[in-house]
């Protein structure tokens, strides 16, 4: 009886030390920051965000792969490749979040739990970007606050996955 609650508590400690592993996905544009509109997407550039997001992995004890795509059918063939590599998404999506029907189906398809970021508050902006056709394929959304929206999204995936993991 102690040994198998011992045994359990080990199997907890050492899911909750195991390292995930995450693909960040950043949609069309995204290549372009820094430059891009500073005033609203602010003047980091994606090297800076995906540094931050490593750094960030390192202290949460998640691998993040990041990509970059300014194409529809790379970022699908992405989401694809991620089964078995992967255990989440964290997805910036640019302009396809408003449009993509094929990367919400892409993400429905494997089924693996995703975050969708964004820099700007969306709602706060034009009416063709309140929609997001991930948004109810995704555990969660996280908009507004500029490249730190990616570091939340990072923490709220991993700690979703430990949890999912640990069957809490
Ligand atoms: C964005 C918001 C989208 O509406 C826009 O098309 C982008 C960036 C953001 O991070 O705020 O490219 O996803």
């Amino acid at each position: 009886m102690i040994a198998r609650a011992i045994a359990k508590r080990a199997k907890v400690q050492e899911l909750k030390l195991s390292p995930l592993n995450v693909l960040v996905l950043h949609g069309p544009n995204l290549n372009l920051l820094g430059r891009r509109e500073p005033g609203i997407y602010g003047s980091l550039n994606m090297t800076e965000i995906n540094r931050q997001l490593e750094a960030e992995g390192q202290k949460l004890a998640v691998k993040v792969l990041t990509m970059q795509s300014n194409h529809e059918g790379v970022l699908v063939d992405a989401i694809h490749d991620a089964l078995g590599k992967h255990q989440g998404i964290l997805i910036n999506a640019g302009a396809y979040t408003h449009t993509s029907v094929a990367l919400r189906d892409a993400i429905a398809a494997v089924n693996l739990p995703t975050v969708e970021v964004h820099l700007s508050n969306i709602y706060k902006r034009e009416e063709f970007r309140h929609h997001s056709y991930i948004a109810p394929i995704a555990i969660g959304q996280i908009s507004g606050f500029g490249a730190q929206s990616y570091i939340l999204g990072l923490q709220a995936l991993a700690s979703y996955l430990r949890q999912d993991i640990l069957g809490l």
